[in-house]
């Protein structure tokens, strides 16, 4: 598939439909003007969105849950989270016609049917939204492989797109579906319930060892999930996986509380377009090396102004490009060769292993 990468620009709020009381999908249209759709994308893949609320610019990345064989729109669908700062904005705020900034697409959670000749998609939540956009599409390409979709969530007022699914189901009879809830009692719910344990795969996947895998959840489902998996005897690369950002609330000044445990004599980072250096603060008691603080910390703690979004190294919106010095960073999943090749970090992830300058 072709896909378009580093497109910025408006997209306007076309629709609004609501899928749970706390979800909604928002489909999205070129401005007014704009002919053509401006990027195509793979399906599993994300926009980076900024939003202007209480006077601060705030970045949030959402999955596509639309097919890319859908030309004319793409769709986001947005959980509202009880103390999200965005996501509130979206879900309580967002209008039919209102514009809204985005970026991308981005991502390499992705799934296009050239992969694999069969495919398992997890889901947990809200992250059924980067599973949705690829079983519509391989159901749209009347793909031959056999898709086995399992979702879990609470209970059936939470189940997101659950006639979509049951839809793709009567079109696809390659598509077998498993949905399992936590919190089903006092309910009508007739299938599975419980959390996705290992009876619930042997129930419902035959062959899983030989089956690519894709999991995205609450970070807490996909860590029993991935245990699970590898405990079944699944290759832990044959499972590809989504974060969808920090379960922590960002606090509003990230560096502070390392800050106040640690001591400032790590390796000095240079912000050069903004002509400040400090020391990153070093956990002594934990005796961390590299150092704990990140590239994006120590600038949030100098008012430097460095945009992010997942602060989990999936977006790319904290990139800044390293002139001089070696960080280690965990996760490198939003950096292309390019990146690397060109001295791009991210800045979230980046923990400096010497003296290190950066153009922020
Ligand atoms: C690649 C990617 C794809 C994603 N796709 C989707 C998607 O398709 N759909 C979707 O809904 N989300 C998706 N997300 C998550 C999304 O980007 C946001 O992280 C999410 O909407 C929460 O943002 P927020 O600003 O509302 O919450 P934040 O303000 O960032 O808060 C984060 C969390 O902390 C909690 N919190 C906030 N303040 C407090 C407080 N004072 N005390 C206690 N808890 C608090 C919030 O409830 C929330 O759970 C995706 C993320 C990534 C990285
Ligand atoms: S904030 Fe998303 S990769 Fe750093």
């Amino acid at each position: 598939m072709t896909v378009t990468a580093n497109w910025r620009g408006q997209l306007r709020v076309a629709d609004i439909i609501t899928e749970t009381p706390s979800v909604k999908t928002f489909r999205l249209k070129p401005s007014p003007g704009d002919d053509a759709f401006p990027f195509t994308f793979v399906p599993g893949q994300f926009l980076n969105f900024a939003f202007w609320i209480g006077g601060a610019r705030m970045n949030r990345s959402y999955s596509i849950s639309s097919s890319p064989t859908q030309r004319d729109h793409v769709d986001i669908t947005v959980r509202r989270e009880p103390r999200g700062a965005v996501s509130r904005h979206i879900v309580d705020l967002l209008r039919i016609g209102d514009p809204v900034e985005a970026g991308g697409p981005v991502g390499r959670f992705t799934f296009d049917g050239t992969e694999a000749d069969s495919i398992v998609l997890i889901a947990g939540g809200v992250g059924i939204t980067p599973m949705v956009s690829i079983t519509r599409y391989l159901t749209e390409r009347s793909w031959p492989g056999e898709i086995f979709f399992l979702y879990g969530c609470r209970a059936p007022e939470d189940f997101i797109f659950q006639k979509e699914v049951a839809a793709l189901q009567q079109r696809n009879p390659k598509l077998h579906v498993a949905v399992t809830m936590s919190r089903a009692e006092g309910t009508d719910w007739k299938g599975l319930r419980g959390h996705l344990t290992k009876e619930v795969f042997a129930q419902t996947i035959p062959d899983l060892v030989s089956r690519r895998i894709h999991l995205c959840g609450p970070p807490t489902m996909m860590e029993s999930t991935k245990a699970i998996l590898i405990g079944l005897g699944v290759a832990p690369d044959q499972i590809k996986t989504e974060q969808f950002g920090t379960p922590k609330p960002a606090p509003a000044a990230p560096g502070t509380a390392l800050k106040q445990t640690a001591a400032a004599t790590g390796p000095l980072v240079t912000f050069s377009k903004n002509n400040k250096s400090a020391k990153v603060h070093i956990d002594l008691q934990s005796g961390d090396s590299p150092p704990k603080q990140s590239v994006l910390e120590l600038s949030e703690e100098l008012a430097i102004p460095i945009e992010f979004s997942c602060r989990v190294g999936t977006c790319g919106v904290c990139k800044v490009k390293m002139t001089s010095g070696e960080v280690e960073m965990e996760v490198e999943d939003a950096l292309d060769s390019s990146d690397k090749t060109n001295g791009v970090i991210l800045a979230c992830q980046a923990k400096p292993t010497n003296d290190i300058a950066v153009e922020a």
